[in-house]
């Protein structure tokens, strides 16, 4: 569907296959983007937790991938996911590789690696709940011992900075620290919502100085999208109407910290560059209207859910369950994660929007070309 829009896509690409040739690198837009690596949660997992044992965060059955070319891939959604569609925005000649499966090696890994881990955090108890996850350390430690060496072989070791300085380093992560974590009381009884963001945000800078120390320095950190307004939310307080405020003042608490960081972070960073991309005001505009932009649908999920009173989370599809004709109608597929068509809008907002709202301080076409 996305191809369509593209006036120049490099080569069809085997998911996980790709080629050493430098044919696809597009100067002609000035991206000088070589490819990404993405850490984080569900979002922006593109199949790593299919190769866990134990876990219970998969979407490797139908009817995820359904309108996906390769079917039910690990991606939780219909379709493809905000980074794959990113990905062809800056005409990356594929999609970027799970670090999970065993083929992610070599010259698989030159135009990055997918680090994500579905029902994972920012902090290492987050997703306990969801069995065997990879939490964000854990995701930057793979990247640290096994991904850089190999990309280093690839590319030649020498000046790391300037090699690592061709690609966007990818953050999508924190909803799960509340839905997961703060909301079901791991934290402790007494900590306060504000306390735990404070220490949430703190935990990420942290690990982005560490992402920074081992060379990164073009950074996108996904804001938490309004996940009080997910029909698992909204499933589970029937009464409330509209949105389930105390997870929404989360989500809004840690994006304005997260937007901060931007600012606050970059003078820690030398020669860095991050975009925050807002996540939460793009949903919430198609979610507060959606009719305007093609949705009829902003309220419950499009497959059928496996609920907390059938033994599910509420959240994943049911297991070869039904699913609505018309998915582009739809803003959530599961209980939780958005369409395709949704993650196509957040995409080509996070490339292209001029809003401030959206994006800050400006697009990520903007960061792959300076
Ligand atoms: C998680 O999955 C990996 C890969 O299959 C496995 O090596 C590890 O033992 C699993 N951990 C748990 C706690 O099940
Ligand atoms: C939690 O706070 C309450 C009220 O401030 C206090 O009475 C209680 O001892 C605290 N509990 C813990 C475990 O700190
Ligand atoms: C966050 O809280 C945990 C648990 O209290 C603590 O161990 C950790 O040091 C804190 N991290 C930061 C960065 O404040
Ligand atoms: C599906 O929904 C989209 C968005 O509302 C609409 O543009 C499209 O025409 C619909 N497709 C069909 C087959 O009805």
């Amino acid at each position: 569907m996305m191809s369509k829009n593209l006036p120049v896509f490099c080569a069809i690409v085997i998911f996980g296959l790709f080629t050493q040739s430098s044919t696809c690198t597009n100067t002609k837009h000035g991206y000088k983007t070589k490819g990404m690596f993405v850490f984080g949660s569900s979002l922006v997992d593109n199949g790593n937790n299919n190769f866990l044992r134990n876990s219970f965060a998969k979407a490797d059955f139908s009817p995820y991938g359904v309108d996906f070319p390769l079917g039910a891939s690990g991606r939780f959604t219909n379709g493809e996911n905000v980074i794959d569609i990113l990905g062809k925005k800056l005409q990356l000649p594929g999609y970027i590789p799970p670090f999970n499966d065993p083929s992610t090696r070599g010259t698989n890994i030159v135009h990055g690696v997918n680090f994500a881990s579905g029902g994972s955090g920012i902090l290492d108890n987050t997703g306990a709940l969801a069995g065997n996850v990879t939490s964000l350390n854990e995701q930057i430690s793979n990247f640290e011992k096994v991904s850089l060496p190999e990309l280093e072989q690839q590319l030649g070791s020498n000046n790391r900075k300037k090699r690592l300085s061709d690609y966007l380093f990818v953050v999508g992560s924190g909803g799960n620290d509340y839905s997961l974590n703060y909301f079901l009381g791991l934290a402790g009884a007494n900590v306060s919502l504000q306390a735990f963001t404070t220490n949430l945000t703190a935990t990420l800078s942290t690990q982005l100085k560490r992402l920074h120390g081992l060379g990164a320095r073009k950074f996108v950190l996904m804001a938490i999208n309004p996940n009080g307004c997910s029909p698992m939310a909204t499933a589970r307080v029937p009464t409330q109407e509209g949105c389930v405020e105390n997870l929404n003042r989360a989500s809004l608490m840690f994006n304005a910290n997260l937007k901060n960081l931007v600012d606050d972070i970059r003078p820690q960073m030398p020669a860095s560059k991050l975009v925050f991309v807002n996540s939460y005001n793009i949903l919430s505009d198609i979610i507060t209207s959606p009719t305007s932009q093609g949705f009829r649908d902003a309220s419950s999920s499009c497959c059928e859910v496996r609920q907390v009173s059938e033994g599910g989370t509420g959240i994943l599809c049911k297991r070869g369950g039904s699913i609505c004709t018309n998915r582009s109608e739809y803003v959530f597929f599961d209980g939780l994660h958005p369409t395709e068509a949704v993650n196509d809008i957040i995409a080509t907002k996070a490339f292209s929007s001029l809003l401030r709202a959206e994006v800050y301080p400006y697009n990520v076409r903007k960061l792959s070309q300076i």
